[in-house]
């Protein structure tokens, strides 16, 4: 008895302990359950919520899930962290272990890596993403695009007054798009019968799930997993689509290049054809299908988002809609003058910023380490980045952070302003910075000029534009508009 009642004081001292010290605005660390309890309360809004509390804990704050699942994040935003982790002391920050579970359905592809096997993936894709026979084909498949399934698509809905899902026309631009870029053949998901598109609805679902394990402990989800059930059983289904379209792609690649058929420089064939003289050690089908779903992660989704939350905020401001009109009407008289076009690009990192596709990063210690804000980490720690909070956060971009102003990205004499990656880590930083950054702004310019110069959107009236779950920046109820012709 006495003992249960030494029990009994012990808990409500250690609880109101931990309620009254935390002025930070940090989770309170309940006992058992650690922090589990107010992330599940706040999991529908956890973008904004993780904002909140960085902005009241200088930057930084440690994460602790429920007692013995070992599970303890240090989530940051402090710019001096991201250039010490991503950069100074890069060789001690591996994806590390639990990241590569986490992933497991991305394999030994390049974001899932580290070391030798990374930098093996690294040489090989920016060998074959700067090749310039590659880069001539993109900027030609790019263009071929928009004139046969995007502008035949706007054009159709305008005709038709139809409403329109804009994110799901950018998810299916950019998926046609990679699929050329990567196999050489255009699915032909674009189109105005909107053909349904299995492979991609399971890169949403996988995406969904791997948010969730970052939430859910280590071990509840892989007991779940085994007995593949609640999201563990989409994941698998979704994985078993995943894989299915893909090594079907590497057969016909495979038989194509037996009979002498290829004539592309699509990715698949650069990775594949010996001809090329280059390195590539491992040509098997499971090496393939891991470099190419990386491809496919990488290219689909991160651009058509980028373009969804960038016409989202137009619609949102018709001053900037106006300033990228007369930009295009002084500046482009042909197609290729893109890269002239400075407000435009403002507006797009101004997009990137606020609303980053990627959301997050993380990344896991080799060694123990303190980092410049004075956290100790170690090697059974995960230090994740918030890519969302970072741009909301006053002390880094400054009291106006949430507003839309690409003017923030251009200097006084009309340049653009460089900002360093650790600030504006929407592409990383450091040796594993994107490497489709430049492919990414040429689609991003050649699409957004073509819809600035010749439609314009209005808005569903009170349609809902929320941020889903996942580890993608994607819109839960997509962007609903209806089209008209300018
Ligand atoms: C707006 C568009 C894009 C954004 C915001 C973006 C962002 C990022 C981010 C945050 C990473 C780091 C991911 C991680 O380490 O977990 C990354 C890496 C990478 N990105 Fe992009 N990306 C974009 C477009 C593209 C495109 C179009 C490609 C080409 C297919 C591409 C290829 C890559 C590759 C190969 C890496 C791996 C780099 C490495 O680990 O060494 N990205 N990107």
């Amino acid at each position: 008895m006495e003992y249960l009642k030494f029990s009994l004081v012990f808990l409500s001292f250690f609880l109101f302990w931990n309620i009254f010290r935390n002025k930070s605005g940090t989770p309170t660390n309940w006992p058992l359950v650690g922090m589990l309890l107010p992330l599940l309360r706040n999991v529908n809004r956890i973008h904004d919520w993780v904002s909140e509390i960085l902005e009241t804990s200088q930057l930084s704050f440690l994460f602790k899930g429920p007692w013995f699942t070992n599970m303890e994040m240090l989530v940051t935003v402090d710019p001096a962290n991201i250039h010490h982790i991503m950069t100074k002391n890069f060789s001690n920050y591996a994806k590390g272990t639990k990241f590569n579970e986490i992933f497991d359905v991305m394999g030994d592809g390049i974001f899932n890596v580290d070391f030798d096997l990374w930098k093996y993936h690294r040489s090989m894709a920016h060998t074959f993403i700067g090749h310039p026979q590659f880069r001539h084909f993109l900027v030609v498949k790019i263009q071929e695009k928009v004139e046969k399934g995007l502008i035949p698509v706007l054009d159709h809905a305008a005709n038709e007054r139809l409403v329109v899902d804009l994110q799901d026309i950018f998810a299916r631009f950019t998926f046609d798009n990679i699929c050329t870029l990567v196999m050489g053949h255009d699915v032909g998901s674009l189109s105005i019968d909107w053909p349904h598109v299995p492979f991609s609805k399971a890169l949403d679902d996988v995406e969904e799930v791997i948010l969730y394990r970052h939430i859910v402990p280590m071990s509840v989800w892989k007991v779940l997993r085994w007995f593949r059930i609640g999201k563990e059983r989409k994941y698998k289904r979704a994985w078993e689509i995943l894989d299915e379209f893909i090594y079907k792609c590497i057969a016909k690649k495979r038989a194509e290049l037996g009979k002498n058929e290829v004539v592309g420089v699509d990715l698949l064939t650069l990775y594949m054809d010996k001809s090329q003289n280059v390195n590539v050690k491992d040509a098997s089908d499971k090496f393939l299908r891991d470099t190419i779903l990386s491809y496919f992660i990488a290219g689909r989704d991160t651009t058509s988002l980028a373009l969804s939350w960038f016409f989202y905020l137009l619609i949102k401001n018709p001053r900037v809609v106006s300033k990228i009109r007369d930009e295009l009407e002084k500046k482009m008289t042909k197609i290729d003058d893109f890269n002239n076009l400075v407000y435009l690009h403002g507006a797009l990192c101004e997009a990137l910023r606020l609303y980053p596709p990627v959301v997050f990063q993380a990344k896991g210690p080799t060694k123990p380490d303190t980092l410049p804000s004075g956290h100790e980490v170690n090697p059974n720690m995960q230090i994740i980045f918030s890519m969302y909070a970072m741009a909301r956060m006053k002390s880094i971009w400054g009291n106006d952070c949430y507003e839309f102003k690409p003017e923030r990205w251009i200097s006084e004499s009309g340049k653009i302003i460089h900002e360093p990656s650790y600030k504006f880590l929407v592409f990383n930083a450091g040796p594993r910075t994107c490497l489709g950054k430049d492919m990414a702004f040429t689609q991003m310019k050649v699409v957004a000029a073509t819809i600035v110069k010749n439609y314009e959107f209005q808005a569903l009236e009170g349609h809902l534009v929320v941020p889903d779950i996942s580890i993608m920046l994607r819109m839960k109820y997509g962007l609903k508009v209806q089209v008209f012709k300018s």
